[in-house]
């Protein structure tokens, strides 16, 4: 099949766009707003742009919570979801107003963070601490404004819990990082294979 996103004529009952670009990390967003209130929510148009040095992004539909934090604060803490905290994930997802905190919401227990002062999800397996760089409002090929705005962060300390270190490594199967695919479908790495780039 094919179809023009213009028209969506895709003739399927739910919009496929979110099960092709599958799976995708979901980056669990903690913020503090300028008053000092905790914020936290799981972003899965999200993901690492590149490592040198480390920057991850994460999409907002919406000028949310999470944006204006970072745009008023400059910094934030991406938590990576894992199985075991998926429905504490899903949870913090849920459209409150600004002064609750999700992490009173879900039971979830903050930590400190290193070098942010935005704190982290004290059970997440790893966290990125991050300054923010900039926050871009995107645009259509016609040159006019969407609702949607990407905020890029550096990171510049990473949390790992030590026991997911096997043999020098992260082991992602212990780990088992929680993604989002389509419709309500998630994903876990449970498994894993190996693979060299060819050498020429
Ligand atoms: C797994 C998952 C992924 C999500 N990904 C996004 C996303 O990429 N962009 C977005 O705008 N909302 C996303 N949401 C919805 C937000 O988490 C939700 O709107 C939340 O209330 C935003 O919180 P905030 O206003 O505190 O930032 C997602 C929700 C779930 C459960």
């Amino acid at each position: 099949m094919f179809y023009e996103t213009e028209k969506n004529d895709h003739g399927l009952p739910h919009n496929p766009f979110k099960a092709i670009v599958s799976p995708r990390p979901i980056g669990w967003i903690s913020s503090l707003d300028k008053e000092g209130r905790a914020n936290l929510a799981p972003y899965s148009f999200f993901n690492a742009v590149c490592d040198t040095p480390p920057i991850v992004m994460f999409s907002s539909s919406g000028y949310k919570d999470s944006v204006a934090n970072i745009d008023a604060t400059g910094e934030f803490v991406c938590n990576m979801a894992s199985l075991d905290l998926k429905d504490a994930m899903n949870q913090t997802s849920a459209a409150v107003s600004h002064d609750i905190s999700e992490f009173d919401l879900s039971g979830l227990e903050m930590a400190a963070s290193r070098l942010v002062k935005a704190p982290r999800v004290a059970r997440a397996v790893t966290a990125l601490e991050c300054k923010h760089l900039q926050t871009l409002r995107l645009k259509t090929v016609e040159g006019n404004d969407t609702d949607n705005y990407v905020v890029f962060g550096q990171v510049v300390g990473v949390h790992i819990d030590d026991a997911m270190i096997v043999d020098g490594m992260l082991d992602v199967t212990l780990f088992k990082p929680l993604s989002r695919l389509g419709y309500k479908d998630y994903a876990a790495v449970t498994e894993v294979f190996q693979m060299g780039r060819p050498k020429v």
